[in-house]
């Protein structure tokens, strides 16, 4: 038996014994074992597909095979068999992360990172490489690694060169990959070729010049209009005087203009993707509709390591979002998808809240939940507070500060005891003196839209699920609150 036959015999085995119960309701999980980054993301003969990193034989990351699944509204995803695992030469180390693009013969191209083991200087080698197939089977390239060492220009090594995004315009082929400098730090090379096989290296696109993290993971590249968004994940970032970034393994999107002919890159913007605790290597796929749907790694390496493991998998994937820009910043709104789960409707307009207090029928830990904080009419409340997942003295809490205009994300009080981050604060301002909160809940995944979608903060919480309990309250002065809640429907 193959690697590859051994780990699509192992997980079909492994997956029919794992009840759907014990699984996030909308958000999709690893049929068995480890999940990291989304890989291959695409609409791909009439559905989207997402492959990710996976290890299907333990809940911790291990050699790097390649998960599939397939989902025609982004939301209910069937498994597909395991698509890659590190069998050859060129990937016997691992088979990281990369991208998909469909091909002109209806073929589906696979671009990933072929790691091999480390040599004499006890250094792994990372090179880029590409599998080609119909959806389901693919075949790895005799002539892989395609991008080898040779190709990198001056400066720049094998150690951490990954993580291709591959894409066909006007008639050619473009990846980025990201690729450590010695001295430029987290890199983002961009190379050509006419037929996916045949690279050749254009330009440095971008680089963290040791200003926005020591190595880039995972970029993407794309137009939003005409703005062209470069998405990175950089690693140990020294949170900057303005508190965009926080510290550690963040993401972020790099905004600025692009010139085809030059391949020139020009930075003008850098802001966040997701300022959650648990959120990392996102990536993107063009919907047939136009739509840029990203979905990232809901979890991060600084949290992962001694989390419990309650289940025979581990790792999950956030909600899908579209993508758009406003005033010059790029937002999420949750995939409007999300509307077929929507059942049981409440609408409660200009409650007025000041001790700590539930509504009626508000509550649960699967739903979509729209607070609108208008701050005009709470002149004397100078704090608003939300609770959720809240019983048996367990709770997770948003307070805003409507003066300050500052959001904190607190989760230390869900029933962790891990010495890791439970609080993250960003700033928050009332627009229009409103403040709009989109909480979306999946069991133990939640999901935070602040003023529709200009921050967004994906956190999970370890209060169990019986902890139902949704609360709000006000210090200072009391707060007035529209709240609309629809139950979702796993
Ligand atoms: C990001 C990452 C990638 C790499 C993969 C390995 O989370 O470190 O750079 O390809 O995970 O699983």
């Amino acid at each position: 038996m193959t690697k590859l036959e051994a780990a699509r015999a192992f997980e079909r085995r492994a997956a029919a014994r794992i009840p759907a119960a014990d699984r996030p309701g909308f958000h999709l999980t690893p049929p068995v074992g480890w999940m990291n980054d989304p890989n291959g993301f695409c609409f791909y003969h009439g559905a989207y597909h997402l492959f990710f990193q996976y290890y299907p034989y333990d809940t911790v990351w291990g050699p790097m095979h390649w998960g599939h699944a397939t989902s025609a509204d982004l939301l209910h995803w069937t498994y597909l068999p395991c698509a890659l695992a590190p069998d050859t030469d060129a990937d016997a180390a691992g088979c990281f992360s990369g991208s998909a693009a469909p091909l002109p013969d209806g073929r589906l191209l696979l671009m990933y990172t072929g790691v091999q083991p480390a040599g004499a200087d006890g250094r792994q080698a990372q090179m880029q490489c590409i599998a080609v197939g119909d959806g389901l089977d693919f075949e790895k390239d005799p002539q892989n690694p395609v991008i080898p060492a040779g190709l990198l220009p001056e400066g720049f090594g094998t150690a951490d060169f990954r993580d291709p995004k591959v894409w066909r315009e006007n008639g050619a082929y473009y990846c980025v990959a990201a690729c450590r400098h010695a001295q430029d730090q987290g890199s983002i090379l961009l190379f050509e070729s006419p037929d996916a096989r045949r690279w050749q290296f254009v330009t440095v696109l971008d680089s963290s010049r040791d200003r926005l993290g020591k190595m880039w993971e995972c970029p993407d590249f794309f137009a939003l209009g005409d703005t062209r968004v470069l998405l990175i994940s950089p690693q140990e970032v020294c949170a900057d005087e303005n508190g965009e970034l926080h510290p550690g393994d963040a993401t972020a999107a790099l905004l600025g203009r692009y010139d085809p002919v030059t391949h020139a890159f020009d930075r003008r913007k850098v802001q966040a993707v997701d300022d959650g605790l648990d959120f990392y290597a996102p990536q993107t796929a063009l919907a047939p509709d136009g739509r840029r749907i990203l979905i990232g790694w809901m979890q991060c390496w600084a949290t992962t390591g001694q989390a419990p493991r309650p289940h025979p998998w581990y790792g999950r994937m956030s909600l899908p979002r579209e993508l758009f820009l406003r005033d010059g910043r790029l937002c999420q709104r949750p995939v409007r998808e999300i509307e077929t789960l929507w059942q049981a409707e409440t609408r409660l307009a200009g409650i007025t809240v000041e001790a700590r207090t539930a509504l009626p029928g508000i509550r649960g830990r699967s739903l979509d939940l729209n607070v609108t904080v208008d701050a005009d009419a709470s002149p004397a409340c100078r704090r608003f507070a939300l609770r959720f997942a809240e019983g048996g003295g367990l709770f997770a809490e948003i307070r805003c500060d409507l003066a300050l205009g500052e959001l904190v994300f607190d989760r230390s009080r869900c029933g962790s005891r891990r010495d890791i981050p439970h609080i993250r604060r960003i700033r928050a301002v009332p627009h229009s003196g409103k403040l709009t909160l989109r909480l979306i809940l999946d069991k133990d995944c939640a999901e935070l839209f602040v003023n529709d979608g200009e921050r967004v903060l994906s956190v999970l919480v370890d209060a169990p699920e019986t902890a139902q309990g949704i609360s709000f309250a006000a210090f200072g002065g009391p707060v007035r609150l529209d709240v609309v809640q629809h139950v979702l429907r796993a």
